[in-house]
Protein backbone atom coordinates (compact mmCIF):
# COMPACT_ATOMS: atom_id res chain seq x y z
CA UNK A 1 0.00 0.00 0.00
CA UNK A 2 2.69 2.42 1.16
CA UNK A 3 4.52 1.86 -2.08
CA UNK A 4 0.87 2.42 -4.12
CA UNK A 5 1.03 5.84 -2.25
CA UNK A 6 4.36 6.68 -3.62
CA UNK A 7 3.04 5.96 -7.11
CA UNK A 8 0.25 8.16 -6.73
CA UNK A 9 1.95 11.08 -4.97
CA UNK A 10 4.55 10.57 -7.86
CA UNK A 11 1.88 10.92 -10.60
CA UNK A 12 0.55 14.10 -8.29
CA UNK A 13 4.38 15.44 -8.15
CA UNK A 14 4.68 15.01 -11.90
CA UNK A 15 1.15 16.43 -12.32
CA UNK A 16 2.89 19.89 -10.44
CA UNK A 17 6.17 20.12 -11.88
CA UNK A 18 4.45 19.97 -15.35
CA UNK A 19 1.84 22.83 -14.21
CA UNK A 20 4.84 24.82 -12.65
CA UNK A 21 6.40 24.80 -15.80
CA UNK A 22 4.09 26.82 -17.43
CA UNK A 23 2.30 27.16 -20.65
CA UNK A 24 1.56 30.47 -21.57
CA UNK A 25 -1.88 31.69 -21.72
CA UNK A 26 -4.60 29.75 -22.74
CA UNK A 27 -3.46 25.99 -22.63
CA UNK A 28 -4.38 23.87 -25.45
CA UNK A 29 -6.29 20.28 -24.20
CA UNK A 30 -6.03 17.30 -25.87
CA UNK A 31 -7.64 14.31 -25.16
CA UNK A 32 -5.73 11.38 -23.17
CA UNK A 33 -4.17 8.75 -25.73
CA UNK A 34 -1.67 7.22 -24.16
CA UNK A 35 -0.70 6.66 -20.34
CA UNK A 36 3.20 5.38 -21.41
CA UNK A 37 4.92 8.56 -19.67
CA UNK A 38 3.65 10.68 -17.12
CA UNK A 39 3.90 14.30 -19.23
CA UNK A 40 1.74 12.94 -22.03
CA UNK A 41 -1.51 12.27 -19.83
CA UNK A 42 -0.87 15.76 -18.06
CA UNK A 43 -3.33 18.29 -20.11
CA UNK A 44 -2.34 20.82 -17.80
CA UNK A 45 -2.02 24.96 -18.46
CA UNK A 46 -0.39 27.64 -15.84
CA UNK A 47 -4.30 29.38 -16.49
CA UNK A 48 -7.18 28.28 -15.67
CA UNK A 49 -9.03 28.10 -18.69
CA UNK A 50 -9.25 24.34 -20.38
CA UNK A 51 -10.36 23.99 -24.02
CA UNK A 52 -12.50 21.33 -23.50
CA UNK A 53 -13.26 21.19 -27.70
CA UNK A 54 -11.53 17.52 -28.52
CA UNK A 55 -12.81 16.11 -25.57
CA UNK A 56 -14.87 13.20 -26.92
CA UNK A 57 -18.14 12.31 -25.77
CA UNK A 58 -16.73 9.10 -23.20
CA UNK A 59 -13.54 10.71 -22.94
CA UNK A 60 -11.78 12.63 -20.38
CA UNK A 61 -8.47 14.76 -19.47
CA UNK A 62 -6.77 16.36 -16.89
CA UNK A 63 -5.65 19.51 -16.18
CA UNK A 64 -4.44 21.44 -12.79
CA UNK A 65 -6.10 23.92 -10.75
CA UNK A 66 -4.07 25.58 -7.76
CA UNK A 67 -1.61 22.71 -8.67
CA UNK A 68 -4.16 20.52 -7.85
CA UNK A 69 -5.64 18.01 -10.45
CA UNK A 70 -9.09 18.57 -12.03
CA UNK A 71 -11.00 16.07 -14.02
CA UNK A 72 -12.88 17.26 -17.24
CA UNK A 73 -15.20 14.26 -18.88
CA UNK A 74 -17.45 14.06 -21.56
CA UNK A 75 -20.12 12.30 -20.51
CA UNK A 76 -21.69 9.86 -22.84
CA UNK A 77 -25.67 9.48 -22.34
CA UNK A 78 -25.43 6.37 -21.32
CA UNK A 79 -23.38 7.29 -18.03
CA UNK A 80 -25.73 10.05 -17.85
CA UNK A 81 -28.52 8.03 -17.97
CA UNK A 82 -26.58 5.51 -14.96
CA UNK A 83 -25.75 8.61 -13.12
CA UNK A 84 -29.80 10.22 -13.09
CA UNK A 85 -31.02 5.63 -12.13
CA UNK A 86 -29.34 5.81 -9.03
CA UNK A 87 -32.06 6.77 -6.33
CA UNK A 88 -30.62 9.74 -3.73
CA UNK A 89 -31.48 7.69 -1.05
CA UNK A 90 -28.71 5.01 -1.93
CA UNK A 91 -25.69 7.93 -2.03
CA UNK A 92 -23.35 8.37 0.91
CA UNK A 93 -23.13 12.28 -0.21
CA UNK A 94 -26.61 12.02 -1.96
CA UNK A 95 -26.57 15.00 -4.43
CA UNK A 96 -27.68 14.66 -8.16
CA UNK A 97 -25.87 15.20 -11.74
CA UNK A 98 -27.68 17.55 -12.57
CA UNK A 99 -26.62 19.62 -8.93
CA UNK A 100 -22.79 18.83 -10.08
CA UNK A 101 -23.06 20.38 -13.26
CA UNK A 102 -24.44 23.15 -15.40
CA UNK A 103 -28.03 23.75 -16.96
CA UNK A 104 -27.64 22.59 -20.22
CA UNK A 105 -24.44 21.21 -20.32
CA UNK A 106 -24.79 18.07 -17.97
CA UNK A 107 -22.48 16.25 -20.50
CA UNK A 108 -19.78 18.04 -18.93
CA UNK A 109 -18.97 16.56 -15.35
CA UNK A 110 -15.77 18.81 -13.93
CA UNK A 111 -14.19 17.73 -10.60
CA UNK A 112 -11.11 17.82 -8.99
CA UNK A 113 -8.97 14.70 -9.28
CA UNK A 114 -8.29 14.30 -5.36
CA UNK A 115 -9.82 11.20 -3.72
CA UNK A 116 -11.91 12.46 -0.75
CA UNK A 117 -10.07 9.98 1.63
CA UNK A 118 -6.80 10.99 1.83
CA UNK A 119 -5.69 12.60 -1.08
CA UNK A 120 -5.00 10.47 -3.70
CA UNK A 121 -5.33 11.32 -7.56
CA UNK A 122 -8.09 8.59 -8.65
CA UNK A 123 -8.03 6.43 -11.73
CA UNK A 124 -10.45 7.12 -14.84
CA UNK A 125 -9.65 10.01 -16.30
CA UNK A 126 -6.93 8.43 -18.72
CA UNK A 127 -7.52 6.38 -21.86
CA UNK A 128 -8.16 2.74 -20.43
CA UNK A 129 -7.64 3.71 -16.46
CA UNK A 130 -9.41 1.49 -14.26
CA UNK A 131 -12.88 3.25 -13.76
CA UNK A 132 -14.09 0.96 -11.20
CA UNK A 133 -17.40 -0.64 -11.19
CA UNK A 134 -19.78 2.24 -11.15
CA UNK A 135 -17.69 3.35 -14.55
CA UNK A 136 -16.54 6.62 -13.05
CA UNK A 137 -13.12 6.42 -11.28
CA UNK A 138 -11.17 4.25 -9.14
CA UNK A 139 -9.05 5.23 -6.21
CA UNK A 140 -6.13 2.40 -6.01
CA UNK A 141 -4.91 3.99 -2.74
CA UNK A 142 -7.69 2.24 -0.88
CA UNK A 143 -9.88 1.30 -2.92
CA UNK A 144 -13.05 4.27 -3.39
CA UNK A 145 -15.23 3.87 -5.94
CA UNK A 146 -17.09 6.86 -7.68
CA UNK A 147 -20.05 6.71 -10.45
CA UNK A 148 -20.20 8.62 -13.44
CA UNK A 149 -21.33 11.57 -11.67
CA UNK A 150 -18.17 10.92 -9.45
CA UNK A 151 -20.18 10.37 -6.43
CA UNK A 152 -18.56 8.06 -3.83
CA UNK A 153 -20.30 4.46 -4.17
CA UNK A 154 -17.97 1.99 -2.05
CA UNK A 155 -14.67 2.30 -0.13
CA UNK A 156 -13.45 4.68 2.17
CA UNK A 157 -13.81 8.22 0.84
CA UNK A 158 -16.57 10.38 2.88
CA UNK A 159 -17.67 12.18 0.15
CA UNK A 160 -18.42 12.87 -3.77
CA UNK A 161 -15.42 14.39 -5.65
CA UNK A 162 -15.44 17.72 -5.63
CA UNK A 163 -16.74 20.52 -7.93
CA UNK A 164 -14.85 23.69 -8.27
CA UNK A 165 -15.89 26.42 -9.08
CA UNK A 166 -15.97 26.74 -12.68
CA UNK A 167 -17.91 28.46 -16.35
CA UNK A 168 -17.92 28.42 -19.65
CA UNK A 169 -16.83 31.47 -21.02
CA UNK A 170 -18.13 30.20 -24.48
CA UNK A 171 -19.39 26.60 -26.08
CA UNK A 172 -15.29 24.99 -25.77
CA UNK A 173 -13.84 26.74 -23.00
CA UNK A 174 -13.82 26.09 -19.76
CA UNK A 175 -12.43 28.53 -16.73
CA UNK A 176 -12.10 27.42 -13.66
CA UNK A 177 -11.69 28.98 -10.38
S1 LIG B 1 -7.03 8.10 -0.77
FE1 LIG B 1 -8.51 7.31 -2.15
S2 LIG B 1 -9.27 5.59 -1.13
FE2 LIG B 1 -7.85 6.40 0.26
Amino acid sequence: MAEEDGVRRRDFINIAAVSAAGVAGVGVVIPLVSQMSASADVLAASSSEVDISAIKPGQAIKAVFRKQPVFVRNLTPKEIAEANAVPLSSLRDPQTLQERTKEGKENWLITMGVCTHLGCVPLGAGEGENRGEFGGYFCPCHGSVYDTAARIRKGPAPKNLEVPEYEFTSDTVVKIG
